[in-house]
């Protein structure tokens, strides 16, 4: 048992220690039950995202349907690139264009919830400062020189980052990053920005993977099967053992 216990718990410990690099991450609180939550966040994807970003996975249609959200109200909220409701989320800007504004083609974001991870995402839209050395004027914690804007300034606002002196390994003084503080407010308060993204967040991780959506109905469904059949089976038990006492 020892010989197998001591891989394990070095594993957990190495992945421990590999989390603790980078800067923390905020927990991004996942919660793919609530459909409210899933449906602000598909309308603020749609119209903070895909101007740059497609989700070629992910068709309109399927957003109505899984998120309980008419098709009309899809048709005339959500859809600014495509006029066919069966149509995936595609982006009006050509990657071309992209290139040159960016230095990169924004990445698709149909599965960068599964590849990055929802706390990562959550921080990286919190965490954009200014940085007047970036040609976009903001820099990022989580994603360091990130060609990306901070798309959401006029609802978080603009944040600075404060500094801290700190000696390294080798007894050099550089500058550490002690935290972000506000230096333009924006639209929403702090509570309300980081709903904000945590709706956002929460719709990426559907959109990762939107068949967990219907594997929780088929869920409830299994476990209330397995409840009529113990109910059966148990009456059943009691009637062949009847005789045997
Ligand atoms: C103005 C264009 C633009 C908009 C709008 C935009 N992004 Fe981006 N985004 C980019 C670019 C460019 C990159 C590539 C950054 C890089 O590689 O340096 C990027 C990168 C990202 C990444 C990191 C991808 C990776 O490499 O792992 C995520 C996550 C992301 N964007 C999410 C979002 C979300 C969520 C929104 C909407 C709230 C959004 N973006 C809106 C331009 C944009």
């Amino acid at each position: 048992m020892r010989r197998l216990i001591t891989p394990i718990l070095a594993l957990v410990v190495a992945h421990g220690a590999w989390a603790n690099e980078g800067p923390a991450l905020q927990d991004a609180n996942v919660d793919l039950r609530d459909t409210a939550s899933l449906q602000r966040g598909a309308k603020f994807f749609v119209n903070y995202c895909v101007s740059c970003h497609s989700a070629s996975f992910m068709r309109y249609n399927r957003v109505a349907k899984d998120l309980g959200i008419p098709e009309k109200a899809v048709a005339t909220d959500m859809m600014f690139t495509t006029d066919k409701i069966g149509e995936t989320m595609q982006v009006a800007m050509k990657p071309a264009d992209a290139e040159n504004w960016f230095g990169v083609v924004p990445p698709d974001l149909s599965v960068i919830a599964r590849a990055r991870g929802a706390d990562w995402i959550y921080t990286f839209l919190q965490s954009f400062y200014l940085d007047p050395s970036r040609p976009t004027g903001v820099n990022n914690v989580v994603f360091p020189s990130a060609a990306m804007p901070h798309v959401l300034w006029e609802l978080q606002g603009v944040q600075r980052a404060v500094f801290k002196k700190e000696k390294n390994a080798e007894g050099k003084e550089v500058d550490v990053l002690e935290r972000l503080e506000t230096a333009v407010p924006g639209r929403l308060t702090d509570a309300e920005y980081k709903q904000t993204v945590h709706d956002i967040v929460n719709f990426m991780v559907y959109m990762g993977e939107p068949a967990k959506l219907v594997r929780y109905k088929v869920g409830a469904w299994v476990i209330a099967y397995l409840l009529v059949l113990l109910v059966a089976v148990y009456a059943m038990k009691k009637d062949y053992w009847k005789d045997v006492h």
